[in-house]
């Protein structure tokens, strides 16, 4: 049954509004923006601390929550506040078609795992430019178990739009930079074409799993260091895979030879 639209919980409709601005004001990148319905959910399943939900539409907000996240319809009732049209275009670059907008802060969020004490694949991405790969990789990372992502170079992976790809999963697994020279330990496998075909290998405990770059592959430094490169089976005259889908083939790999 659809949700009659709550009155505006407050007298005043823009102090949820003036409170987003002091959160990303104060907090800077600790704040962290959810944009869209299903970011939202996420960051609340893994445990989030959400201050802020904006919506300019509570009612249809609480219907979507009935139909695909029931475990969330009630703290959202709580949590939303209803904002006047045309404000949430203001607060997030291109406002989500699920209509909601939220803060969550990013200190809840998995810390790396330190290197003794992981056995899952930790993943890689050497210099990625394209957010929404980024945000692919957080999502592939969190539904395979694996123990989190890691970026070098300029792009940050907790930009809005690779929290808006990575669906909220930042919350579900480990997300952080790296420096190329400061890496954690443990055996470094780089995917490449050239490699050794995966379809041979199990992967070591706590492997670190290296891809390159969008446009001109794995750093020669990167190269160097790896203790193995690996390729993934193609037909003749593909040049690569894309490099979310890369990290998918690897993933199930491990995950289709787990115990
Ligand atoms: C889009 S590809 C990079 C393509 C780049 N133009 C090049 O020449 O390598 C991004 C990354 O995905 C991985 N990748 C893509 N296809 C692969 C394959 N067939 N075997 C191993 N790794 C692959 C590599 O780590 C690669 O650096």
């Amino acid at each position: 049954m659809p949700h009659r639209p709550e009155t505006s919980s407050t007298p005043d409709p823009l102090a949820p509004v003036r409170s987003w601005h002091r959160l990303r004001a104060d907090e800077g990148d600790a704040a962290v923006v959810l944009d869209g319905f299903h970011a939202l959910k996420h960051a609340l399943r893994f445990g989030a601390h959400v201050p802020v939900a904006l919506t300019e539409d509570a009612g249809s907000v609480l219907d979507l929550a009935d139909a695909l996240a029931p475990d969330l319809t009630a703290p959202l009732r709580t949590l939303l506040d209803e904002v006047p049209p045309g404000t949430l275009g203001t607060l997030v670059p291109r406002a989500h078609p699920t209509g909601v907008a939220a803060l969550a802060a990013r200190a809840g969020a998995p810390a790396v795992p330190r290197s003794g004490a992981r056995t899952a694949p930790l993943v890689l991405l050497d210099d990625p430019r394209n957010l929404g790969n980024v945000g692919a990789v957080v999502r592939l990372a969190a539904g395979c178990g694996a123990a989190g992502v890691l970026t070098t170079g300029g792009t940050d992976p907790w930009h809005p739009a690779a929290v808006r790809a990575g669906a909220g999963l930042h919350f579900a697994t480990a997300v952080a930079r790296a420096e190329p020279d400061a890496l954690p330990e443990g055996p470094l496998y780089a995917l490449d074409p050239e490699g050794d075909d995966l379809r041979g290998l199990d992967l070591p405990e706590g492997v670190l799993l290296a891809f390159g770059t969008e446009r001109h592959g794995l750093s020669p430094a990167l190269r160097k260091r790896a203790d193995r490169l690996v390729s993934l089976p193609m037909e003749p005259l593909v040049s690569s895979y894309n490099l979310a889908t890369s990290v998918a083939m690897v993933l199930y790999h491990w995950m289709s030879r787990r115990p």
